[in-house]
Parts: structure tokens; sequence; C-alpha cells
């Protein structure tokens, strides 16, 4: 129970910040940003740097040198996903043999290092021919992505406890219908958003449905992507306006229809960012970058993606739980930085909140780390540094480094907790 008088534990530095027995210490990655020989709709698709997803990390070909990393971090958990369009050929057709065989031994090696997959299954990627068929407009998706869950689910046989059927529905379809940068790349389509939302949260529901029949101990979850939303001028009517709508729209109304029937949720991811200023009505600041330089202006303290702060994780987990009380994992939370320094910094921040929830009584069960690995990051290409592990992208292997924060976060996971001044 929680409420607003309950006070989180003082911190000095005498007091070790403990996280729950249990508590689930991981990464996460997507498939189409990390694997490599693309055979979705990202297949040759080039970011603004010009490159592409095969010239990620090669996590595909690598995954066993990745799960031994994530073993020597002290790691409990990994959110991986499976790519729908290598898996399933056609609408519910069989599972492609190989594919699934490979997948499968990614789960057994995972298990074999004591790692729990959480495993995701849409995460922006549609299969080619489901984009050839209009993707999520079409009214047969949420019966196919039911069919590919119920495959999967069988075939896994109960190795997955917990599934994250999809990754911020609600974010793709704006990015893919209204603000045109993820694929199809469409601007202001908004009835074709209304659609695409309609068909991902009645997929979400067929799917979780699909997977408790086959496995009825299965987790299953939506990842949801919070972000504190500011007018960037706080005296201006449309930008407050802005925040407003963009705050019942991505978040209340957003996070209802994939958790409150007809949909059903065991837990609620929550992908967390830090903050996004509105101008007017449909400008956000910084857009992917752009006007991070302006925000400097404000005082805002800025990665090489979004502005950060750390701060409005914990009114945001409160509030999630407050409306829902399912358990809560953070399902996705990082920086991309060259400068290892505010990695570490904002890593501690952010876990610092998340000890400051439990505090409050919040269920939160874990923390996944956006991400294992500098990947390809969807608009901006192979720049943007989020890795736990550099990656030499020039390298024909690849190769891998650990990063400082890696070293201290495996630490924190080891102790399951930490001592905030250290
Ligand atoms: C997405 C990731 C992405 C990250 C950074 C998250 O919202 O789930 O795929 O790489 O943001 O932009």
């Amino acid at each position: 129970m929680i409420t607003s008088e309950m006070q989180a534990p003082a911190v000095t530095p005498e007091n070790r910040l403990d996280f729950p027995p249990g508590f689930f210490w991981g990464c996460a990655t997507s498939p189409t940003q990390v694997e490599g020989d693309t055979v979705n709709e990202y297949a040759g698709f080039r970011a603004r740097d010009g490159s592409n997803p095969d010239m990620g990390p090669a996590h595909l070909r690598r995954y066993r040198y990745d799960f031994k990393c994530l073993k020597s971090l002290n790691m409990k958990a990994y959110r991986l996903g499976f790519d729908w369009g290598r898996l399933q050929p056609g609408p519910m057709a069989e599972l492609d043999r190989d594919a699934l065989l490979r997948y499968l031994e990614m789960l057994a090696e995972l298990r074999s290092h004591g790692i729990e997959p959480f495993l995701t299954l849409f995460h922006f990627a549609c299969p080619r021919w489901l984009a050839a068929l209009g993707g999520w407009l079409h009214p047969e998706s949420p019966a196919w992505f039911a069919d590919f869950a119920a495959r999967l689910a069988r075939f896994t046989d109960g190795e997955v406890r917990y599934w994250v059927t999809m990754n911020e529905p609600v974010g793709y379809a704006a990015l893919a219908y209204v603000f045109g940068q993820f694929l199809p790349g469409r601007r202001w389509r908004y009835g074709q958003y209304a659609t695409a939302l309609g068909n991902l949260q009645l997929a979400h529901a067929r799917a979780y449905d699909a997977i408790k029949a086959q496995s009825p101990e299965a987790q299953i979850g939506i990842a949801k992507h919070i972000k504190e939303f500011m007018p960037l001028r706080a005296w201006h009517p449309l930008d407050r306006l802005g925040s407003w709508l963009a705050l019942r729209r991505f978040h209340h109304d957003g996070l209802r229809r994939f958790v409150q029937a007809p949909s059903r949720s065991d837990f609620i991811g929550v992908n967390y960012y830090g903050r996004l200023r509105t101008c007017g009505l449909t400008g956000f600041s910084p857009a992917c970058g752009s006007s991070r330089a302006d925000l400097a202006r404000y005082g805002a303290d800025c990665d090489d993606m979004w502005e950060q702060n750390p701060d409005y994780l914990l009114p945001a987990l409160r509030e999630v739980y407050r409306q829902y009380h399912l358990p809560l994992f953070v399902t996705e939370n990082g920086v991309a930085t060259d400068n290892e320094q505010l990695r570490l910094r904002l890593l501690r921040a952010h876990l610092l909140k998340c000890h400051e929830a439990v505090g409050y009584g919040i269920d939160l069960r874990g923390f996944f780390y956006w991400s294992l690995m500098d990947n390809f990051e969807w608009i901006e290409g192979l720049g943007k540094r989020f890795g736990l592990m550099a990656v030499d992208f020039g390298d024909d292997n690849r190769r891998r480094d650990l990063r400082r924060t890696a070293c201290v976060y495996g630490e924190i996971a080891k102790n399951n907790g930490f001592l905030p001044a250290t």
C-alpha cells in the first residue's frame, strides 16, 4: 500500500541501498538493433548516418560470448527479442526450423548461466510479408501475431516465464504514423495511428491468451515508454497544452488500453529515458538530438539523445503502481554517450530512484540496462553509444570491451545493492 505520507528511507553514505531478494538485475537488447543478418522490414534500411542494422554488433554470431559477459557481470536476467520475420515466413506459417533451433539454443545457453530470459515478441520491426500487407493496419494482424505467440509458446514449452508481447506500442504507432520516423514513415496520419494502435492492443490481448493457454504460469506484459513531458516555455499556453495532451494520450490512455480489460497484463514494464519538452501541440524538444544545445539554456542535463531527469522516474513508477497495482520492471533505462562519467552518474541516479520506489512500497522487481552493447539506433544509426560493452563496428569480429559502468553495475548486481557514495 502506498500513500503520499510515506517517506522513502533517508540515504546516507553509511546507509547501504539494498534491493529486495530476487531482484532481477539485467540488460536489454532488441533483435533488429543487435542481431545482424536482418530479414525483417529494416533489411537495407539506412539511418541518418548512412549505417544499417547489418553493420551492428552481430549478436546472432556472438551471443555465446555476450552471454558469458552477462554472467561475468552477475546479471540475473536478459531481456532479448526473437525476430518475428526471422521465425515466421508468412501469416500463420510454420516457424522456420533453423531460426527456431538457434533461438531455443540461446534460451538454453542463458539458462545454463542461470540467467532468466525476458522475451519480447515485437520491438518496432514487422516481418517483410506483414509490411507488404499493410503492417498493423491490416485487420488480420492481431490474429497473425497471436498465432506467432501461440507457436512460440508451444515450442519454448515453459522455458520462458516472462513475456513482453510488445515494446512501446503507443510510441511505436506515433513514430510510424504521426511523426514519420519509424517504418512505414508516415506523417500526420491520425486515422492510421488509431487503427494501428487498436490492432496492437488486440494483438497484445490475443497473444496474452494464446501464451497463457500454453503456459498458465507465464507472466505477460508490455514495455511502456514513460516520459516526463514539460512545456519548453512555461508561459506558453500551447506548450502547456501540448504537455498535458502528451501526458494524457501517451501515458494514461495509452497504458490503460494495454493493461485493463479487454486487454490483460501480469506486470508492467516501464522504459524510461527522461524528459521531452513540448513546443506547441506537435513538437518535441530535443527532437532526436537536434536541439540539445538550446536546452542547455534551460539548465538541462543531456546525453547524446535526450534530456535526462532521473528524479521523474520515481513519480512515474508511483503513478503507474497507484493506478494498476501490478508488479513493475524498469524494462529499459540507459544513456547514449561516450562519456563514462556521465553514464555512471546517471545509472546511479536512476537506481537511487528505483530504491526509493521500493521504499515507498512499490512492487518493483527488476531493472534492465539499455543496452548490453552498443547497437544500431533506429533513426540515428551506429553513433549513439548506449552499451555497457563498447563495440568496434570497424572490426570484422565486432570486438567488444566492457566499459567502466559495466563493472560497477556488475558489482551492484552481485551485492544486490550499493552504497550511494561509492
Ligand atoms: C527503444 C529502443 C531504443 C531506445 C533509445 C527505446 O525507447 O525501445 O529500441 O534504442 O529507446 O532510443
